[in-house]
């Protein structure tokens, strides 16, 4: 009898070696963006009590009502895998006392959604996110807009990423356009797609974002929510416009952007991709200055974003992953004409890696004649091959090959250490 075959959770996927070599890069120039903005990491637990998410996210959104892998734990409580990030670091701010002076921190790891899979669309996926607390003013969304398209251009995808960008107003002026907005699609209530009829009763406002083309027509002459915006929002809508305008970051103004989370008031954006099919949202964010205080903390400003990096990855994969120049080559291949002579090499590039940090050496630990480990040092794509043979122990030197140019020069370990690594990094 053959047991059957195990395979991965619908939805959920392994990060094979072949990929995760770009997966560490991406990460790596993510992680180099934030910190250049002062941006410190926060880690949260994948793990948390369900009702933190039905707090924060909102009773009647998409994840809460039917996107959420919960479970009763052995104790009887009721917890959740993390939908998203932001519930969870709002609450590690409150229960640490973080926010008593404002803190930028970004967070990064796997969220799950019980979604219907599709290209860019997983159960498991990862975001990196980013969390703003204690600003008030325009500025920051400003700062946090430019570090993504900084991202963008590090990533060399800034051609292919736009910004939409809304101000959905107060909660005040919210309730009021979800009154006249409800009015108005009453009268259409039979012509309308099923999820949003069903949305009609808990929230009207997502039949905004329904890509029903029946729908779609109803909502052309619906009334808009930049109409029921009041004048305080209209005032910081134009602050951050004119900020962004003078540092050259273009915006499409998208009036019936709302995004699915609840905590959201005034500014609301996303990035998008034409590159992405379906879904096109790279990345997501807003300001919600009303979510530390309803999670029990002191009110607090707050804007953030988080993106998805499954679909930043496929964007980088459509460019052949341009923008990074590092491939997975070591920068030498260490060569020793006799296994006898492998204690000396070892020591060689010990001494290598402590004098330069970051330059990689693979030695050659296995039998096999130096013909055989010349082909091994092409194969691997070294630049270097560094050769140890009776010669070189003897008087205390190393022979470096170019393998570009074929130039092979012997240099002494001792005083001719430091000439030799300032040789290969000045060539490298
Ligand atoms: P969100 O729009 O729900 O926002 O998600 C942010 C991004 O995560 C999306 O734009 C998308 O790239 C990615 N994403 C979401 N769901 C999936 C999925 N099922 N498969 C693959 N990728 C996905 C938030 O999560 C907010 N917490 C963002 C935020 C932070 N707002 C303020 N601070």
């Amino acid at each position: 009898m053959t047991a059957n075959k195990l395979k991965a959770v619908r939805g959920m996927h392994d990060i094979l070696p072949v990929n995760s070599g770009n997966w560490a890069r991406m990460e790596a120039v993510i992680a180099r963006v934030f910190s250049s903005y002062a941006y410190r990491e926060i880690r949260m637990p994948i793990v948390e009590p369900t009702a933190l998410f039905s707090r924060s996210i909102g009773e009647v959104t998409d994840i809460i009502e039917k996107e959420m892998y919960t479970f009763e734990d052995r104790n009887g409580e009721s917890m959740s895998l993390r939908p998203e990030g932001t519930a969870g670091c709002v609450r590690a701010c409150i229960e640490h006392s973080l926010l008593d002076t404002p803190r930028k921190l970004w967070y990064a790891g796997p969220m799950f959604r019980y979604e219907r899979p599709q290209k860019g669309r997983q159960r498991q996926f990862h975001q990196v996110g980013a969390e703003a607390f204690g600003w008030q003013g325009a500025e920051i969304e400003a700062e946090m807009l430019l570090l993504n398209q900084r991202l963008w251009c590090e990533l060399q995808l800034e051609n292919g990423i736009r910004l939409q960008l809304n101000n959905i107003g107060s909660s005040e002026s919210r309730k009021k356009f979800r009154a006249a907005l409800l009015d108005y699609l009453e009268k259409y209530r039979d012509d309308l797609d099923a999820d949003s009829q069903r949305r009609l009763q808990s929230n009207p406002l997502r039949i905004l974002d329904s890509k029903d083309r029946d729908t779609q027509k109803i909502l052309h002459d619906a009334p808009l929510l930049t109409d029921f915006v009041d004048d305080e929002s209209r005032q910081k809508h134009d602050t951050l416009l004119g900020l962004l305008q003078d540092s050259g970051v273009s915006v499409e103004q998208n009036s019936r952007l709302v995004r699915g989370l609840d905590y959201y008031n005034d500014t609301v954006f996303e990035w998008v991709s034409d590159d992405l099919g379906a879904q096109a949202t790279v990345c997501g964010g807003g300001r919600y200055d009303g979510l530390v205080e309803q999670l029990g903390g002191k009110p607090v400003p707050a804007v953030g974003f988080a993106m998805g990096l499954e679909r930043l990855y496929m964007l980088l994969e459509g460019q052949g992953f341009a923008c990074f120049h590092e491939d997975d080559a070591p920068d030498a291949y260490l060569l020793v004409a006799d296994s006898a002579y492998q204690r000396y090499a070892l020591d060689l590039a010990e001494r290598l890696r402590a004098a330069l940090p970051g330059f990689a050496i693979m030695q050659h630990l296995a039998a096999g004649s130096l013909k055989s480990q010349f082909k091994r040092a092409d194969k691997s794509g070294a630049r270097f091959a560094l050769i140890v043979g009776e010669q070189e122990v003897a008087d205390n030197s190393v022979s470096v090959k170019d393998l570009q140019s074929g130039e092979q020069s012997s240099v002494s370990v001792g005083d001719g250490i430091a000439a030799l690594l300032v040789q290969l990094s000045a060539d490298t």
